[in-house]
């Protein structure tokens, strides 16, 4: 996403997301979700590739790594990235929160938009 002639807009003081949460926004009529993972922050719209639903305001969560030995033929299945992963409230496409990429399709990734921290505020460039 280029950010030649974006707009910057303050959203909120950094502060008002804790780890782990969001906050939804409007900003020139697209809805936003900002998330705080980790100290970081990250910008999505609320939309999601499958079938436009609100993706942003899904569960966060981990995923189901599998994994096969062809070898001796064992298959293992664990948790990981708990809480870095973004479930799609509609049917359950999952997202990895930290950079926005479907994890069942590879050329999916949710629209993005840059965030800085600035005096302790929140800002989004678009
Ligand atoms: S609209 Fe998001 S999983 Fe279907």
């Amino acid at each position: 996403m280029s950010e030649v002639n974006a707009d910057r807009h303050v959203v909120a003081q950094a502060d008002e997301i804790t780890d782990g949460e969001r906050l939804l926004t409007q900003i020139k009529g697209r809805e936003i979700t900002i998330f705080q993972y980790d100290g970081e922050y990250y910008a999505y719209l609320n939309w999601c590739a499958h079938q436009g639903g609100p993706c942003g305001e899904g569960n966060l969560t981990g995923t189901s790594v599998a994994s096969y030995d062809r070898e001796t033929g064992e298959t293992n299945v664990s948790w990981e990235h708990e809480g870095e992963i973004l479930n799609c409230p509609w049917h359950g496409w999952e997202y990895d929160l930290t950079t926005g990429d479907c994890l069942s399709n590879e050329n999916v990734t949710l629209p993005s938009y840059p965030v800085e921290i600035e005096d302790g505020q929140i800002v989004i460039s678009m």
